[in-house]
């Protein structure tokens, strides 16, 4: 590090993801609602940098001159060899200030930039792996940027914190370069986790085992590979967001993190307390018309006794659990059926895939539907004048009522006949939305094929695939996500890889039970929290230490016994689950994004903190903390000394003064004895 001494109390943050005005999964989510602790915390101090899209950005990002004279320096260099970045503020809440790069703007280095890779760090590079190639452009733009701009701003120490192997590149490049920088990684995944748990591996029993390098090699990711393992190792601190996720990278990344960073929310709490429940009504009288129209001509089943369930998130069909939910369905449907239950489920599964098209079947559903209300909107509106023409001819004292058949013409009726015939159709409601480009091989669709679910009158469950995310301006189920949850009864998350998974989380925050599993390490950290998450409509299926065929099962009693629950009863279990949000807000766990920095800072410069031990140093300034017990009385926490949700994080302050390299000895339910590893008897 350089011999002047920079300020460590007043750092400057560059936070650095793909996903920054740019949303592909939930690192996009991660960044935007952490943003407003972060602003309160850091004011201008902080920018994003991300890369420049030029089919978001314009919509996410307000272009602004720069006014920091070394950032203009060291972008007027930067734009003088031909990198186009746009510099501004994303519209988002908090308003941050924002630098995007255009990758493609510098194509033309790629070999250069890949050469010098392979040189200093040994990564081989392939030609033709598109993302490979962005995150080595972008790596080493970011590189560039950051060693300008520290060359020019003597007096601050910089943070540089990196998500996720494709914005990574940058640390290695840094550490080389000897860029007076500190640095943290926060992984979100790990490509091999990834990859392993999509094929039919036994993941969780023979993490210790696998050969990291071949099980790469073997999957043509080793370059990838090195890159994120390059970006674990050369950071000053590494960070994930589970325990589960901690414990796969020590195995497969070959570091330990410091720490867990759980991933947060930016809970609205809304002034009333009912509101949130008018919005589920609200949303759902939506769902209600799409499902009108989807089912028209087998519109069979009353909405008072239909329940919306749901699935959603990128298409990865095992990791997400996707094959556990259609299965537990189709025993679902089986139950209900033996059941002679009056209830029907319509169950959703939001998850892009390469589609065509809308079918013409799903757009005629709604067509014909709309035709049918706009035709009684019109023969109500002549029936109301008939009305009133009859009453106001009357001299106020005998009055007659109309006959019934005067206030319906034939033209009416004929009319209405014809909408009526409209409704006849040949097939029963499709269960996609779309027309899917790869529609035989498709595995979601091939398991609805096996279980038959086929949306059937009999079929107590019914199926909705929509291969898209949701939009509100869909032609077909036009609402947008935040809308959709809320409007659905429950959630069903059941992953088998998930290092945190937001769709739970998103869902309890709006008061929308939900299901996950102990693999996600948002299941797991809800349990963690709280002794019977279950009590709360937080539903935690057990794919660890039980069969597959006992987790199916489970599942699917979960659901059947979520269908035997009367409105009330659901009622009462929205404000339960709503209750918990606390748990998830970022002005809790922002705070261990606040010690992370601050380890990296003590890391970076040990001494500038020599003797500031008994100083009070407040990393947590401008982070508003809501008071531990706050959260209510109904979620009793575990007996494990943790009284705030931040405390499930691990960056204790005791660490950063001993400077150790470890995340908390986590316990994963069911493990005996810490001194053998991780024993995690998982049994699959
Ligand atoms: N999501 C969305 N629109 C949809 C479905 C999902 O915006 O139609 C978002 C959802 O709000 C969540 C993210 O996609 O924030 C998925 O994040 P998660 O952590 O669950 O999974 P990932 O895709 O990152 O593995
Ligand atoms: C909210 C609304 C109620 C409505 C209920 C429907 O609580 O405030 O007015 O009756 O939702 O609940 P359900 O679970 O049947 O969709
Ligand atoms: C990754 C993980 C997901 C997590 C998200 C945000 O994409 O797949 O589980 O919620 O990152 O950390």
């Amino acid at each position: 590090m350089a011999d002047h001494k920079r300020d460590v109390r007043n750092p400057l943050l560059f936070e650095c993801a793909w996903e920054v005005a740019n949303k592909v999964g939930g690192i996009y989510t991660v960044i935007k609602t952490k943003v407003p602790v972060t602003v309160s915390e850091f004011g201008d101090r902080y920018c994003l940098i991300g890369p420049l899209s030029y089919k978001t950005a314009p919509m996410e990002v307000e272009a602004q001159e720069a006014t920091d004279p070394a950032l203009i320096a060291t972008l007027d260099l930067m734009r003088g060899q031909g990198v186009k970045c746009l510099y501004g503020r994303w519209l988002i809440e908090g308003n941050p200030r924002v630098l995007l790069f255009d990758t493609g703007s510098v194509y033309n280095r790629l070999d250069e930039w890949k050469g010098d890779l392979w040189n200093l760090a040994g990564i081989p590079t392939p030609p033709n792996d598109h993302e490979t190639n962005d995150t080595v452009i972008f790596g080493y733009l970011v590189a560039w940027f950051l060693g300008e701009y520290v060359a020019r701003q003597l007096d601050t120490a910089v943070i540089a914190h990196f998500h996720e192997w494709q914005a990574g590149l940058a640390i290695p490049l840094c550490r080389k370069r000897h860029i007076d920088v500190t640095t943290v990684f926060t992984t979100h995944a790990t490509l091999l986790g990834r990859y392993l748990c999509a094929g039919s591996v036994d993941f969780y029993n023979n993490l210790q085992y696998f050969d990291v390098d071949h099980e790469a090699g073997k999957r043509g990711i080793y370059h990838r590979y090195c890159i994120e393992r390059s970006s674990a190792h050369c950071a000053d601190v590494f960070t994930t967001v589970s325990h589960i996720t901690a414990y796969e990278s020590e195995h497969l990344l070959k570091r330990k993190p410091d720490g867990v960073l759980p991933n947060g929310l930016n809970v609205v709490k809304f002034q009333a307390m009912h509101e949130f429940q008018n919005l589920h009504a609200t949303s759902k009288a939506k769902i209600n018309e799409f499902v009108q129209g989807h089912f028209y001509g087998h519109y069979d089943f009353d909405l008072d006794d239909t329940l919306y369930m749901f699935t959603a998130g990128r298409y990865e069909y095992r990791n997400k659990g996707v094959d556990m939910f259609i299965e537990s369905l189709a025993r679902l449907n089986y139950r209900l059926q033996k059941a002679g239950s009056k209830m029907t489920v319509v169950a959703f599964i939001i998850m892009p895939a390469a589609t065509q098209s809308y079918t013409v079947e799903a757009l005629k559903g709604q067509a014909v539907t709309k035709q049918l209300k706009d035709t009684v909107t019109e023969i109500q509106n002549r029936i109301g004048a008939r009305l009133f023409e009859h009453a106001i001819r009357s001299n106020g004292e005998h009055g007659t009522l109309p006959a019934p058949e005067a206030l319906l013409s034939d033209e009416d009726k004929v009319l209405l006949k014809r909408r009526i015939f409209a409704l006849k159709r040949n097939s029963l409601p499709p269960v996609t939305t779309h027309n899917m480009v790869d529609d035989a091989s498709d595995p979601i669709l091939n398991q609805i094929r096996r279980v038959h679910l086929f949306n059937s009158s009999s079929d107590r469950v019914k199926i909705v695939f929509h291969p898209d995310f949701l939009n509100s301006n869909n032609p077909i189920l036009g609402l947008d996500y935040e809308e959709f949850v809320r409007g659905c009864h429950m959630g069903v998350f059941p992953s088998y890889y998930e290092p945190w998974g937001y769709t739970p989380a998103e869902c309890t925050v709006m008061g929308i039970p939900s299901i996950t599993t102990n693999l996600s390490g948002f299941g797991c950290f809800m349990q963690d929290l709280i002794e019977h998450p279950e009590d709360e409509g937080c539903y935690i299926v057990d794919r660890r230490l039980q069969s597959v065929e006992d987790s199916v099962n489970q599942l699917s009693s979960c659901m059947f016994t979520f269908c035997q629950k009367t409105r009330r009863q659901r009622i009462n279990q929205r404000n339960r689950v709503e209750r918990l949000s606390p748990l998830l807000d970022w002005k809790n766990l922002g705070m261990e994004y606040s010690k992370a920095r601050q380890l990296a800072l003590r890391r970076a410069y040990p001494d500038a903190f020599y003797g500031a031990e008994d100083e009070e140093f407040d990393f947590g300034a401008g982070v508003e903390r809501i008071p531990p017990m706050s959260v209510p009385a109904s979620p009793r926490f575990r007996p494990t000394g943790m009284a705030t949700p931040g405390d499930i994080g691990t960056l204790t302050e005791e660490m950063e003064r001993l400077n150790t390299s470890d995340y908390r000895g986590y316990n994963f339910p069911g493990t005996a004895d810490e001194d053998e590893g991780y024993p995690f008897p998982l049994v699959m």
